[in-house]
């Protein structure tokens, strides 16, 4: 264990300067209950249980996500390694690097060297599977940065290898709405010196192959665990911020919006209600029926993206999907500024 000192790094990456995370949490909070319609922002779903839950959700059946994207990398990893040769891998959102060892494995029999920047805002799961993957790849070095993906993408420094990958994989690029998602590739591409690479995994448009059935089905499981996963928000809530929700008097809501190309996921007020959040002194009024926003899921044309990471100077080098185009992992790299 001794000899893993100096392969393992974990440092905490500064908020920004006079801005402690709880205010603007609570600011959020504020902001997001007291406008019409009601929203609260997709981070509130990761505590401790939810995290947990979302792993639950990962090996759903209706959850065809996970396992497709899983496939892909398995089909073209030695592809990816083979274009890249050894790199910094800088892997946004990181959590329990279930998939991204694919990828070490295909480094690894390529002989290539890696040195693994793993980002997560859980400095928890970060050290536990950091320590894991040094027991098993022998020469790996890693790097964990707990932060956010901002923090890190405006902290990392100059990468130490020939060049750099900047993964974000799992979709979770979908969470944001198109001005924000815009203004986060930015930040990526930022992040990158020409010839540098960016790795993508994003969920598709239902299509002949994909209805939107399959589609809500992942959203709305027939064991209740995404509702489960979205109603884990207001205990959430409750424990940050001594609220009262009661989640009985809540039920989850999950549909495809198809003019927005999107999954959206509400929680409907079972009855007409008021809820306290004590610590931050706001009371909401929740009429029946009403709905809070909790989460949106786009779902992205291969066409549109490219074109998306063409505009930050990311041009494809290696696209594939599952044979039901299910889900797509695009490989782009960026040019000369
Ligand atoms: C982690 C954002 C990719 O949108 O599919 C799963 C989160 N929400 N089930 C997704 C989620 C409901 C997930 N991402």
């Amino acid at each position: 264990m001794a000899e893993l000192g100096d392969r393992l790094h974990i440092q905490t990456l500064l908020a920004r300067a006079n801005t402690p995370q709880n205010s603007d949490d609570a600011d959020v909070v504020i902001q997001g209950l007291t406008q019409i319609p009601k929203t609260l922002p997709a981070r509130f779903f990761y505590d401790d249980a939810g995290s947990q839950l979302f792993e639950q959700i990962c090996d759903l059946p209706e959850y065809y996500l996970t396992r497709t994207e899983t496939a892909i990398l398995k089909d073209c990893a030695e592809a990816i390694a083979k274009l890249t040769g050894s790199l910094e891998l800088v892997e946004l959102g990181s959590g329990s690097s279930t998939k991204t060892r694919i990828l070490l494995d295909a480094y690894a029999h390529q002989n290539l060297t890696l040195r693994y920047i793993p980002i997560d805002v859980s400095a928890g799961i970060l050290k536990e599977t950091a320590q894991s993957l040094l027991q098993d790849y022998a020469t790996l070095k890693i790097l964990g940065l707990v932060g956010t993906y901002q923090q890190a993408l405006q902290q990392l420094g100059p990468s130490t290898l020939p060049s750099r990958m900047i993964a974000f994989i799992g979709s979770s690029l979908g969470n944001l709405p198109p001005a924000e998602c815009h203004e986060f590739l930015g930040q990526i591409a930022a992040a990158l010196q020409p010839g540098d690479y960016f790795l993508l995994g994003i969920d598709l448009q239902p299509s002949v192959y994909k209805s939107k059935a399959v589609l809500e089905a992942a959203y709305d499981d027939a064991q209740g665990i995404t509702a489960a996963f979205n109603l884990n928000m207001l205990r959430h809530l409750n424990r940050k911020f001594d609220g009262d929700f009661d989640l009985n008097q809540f039920e989850h809501v999950a549909f495809y919006n198809q003019e927005r190309h999107q999954i959206e996921m509400h929680l409907r007020s079972c009855r007409a209600q008021t809820v306290h959040l004590k610590s931050i002194g706001l009371t909401v009024d929740l009429a029946e029926d009403e709905t809070i926003h909790t989460e949106i899921s786009r779902k992205f044309d291969l066409d549109a993206i490219q074109a998306e990471l063409r505009s930050h100077q990311l041009e494809t080098v290696h696209i594939q999907t599952d044979p039901e185009h299910r889900f797509a992992v695009v490989l782009s790299q960026i040019q000369e500024h």
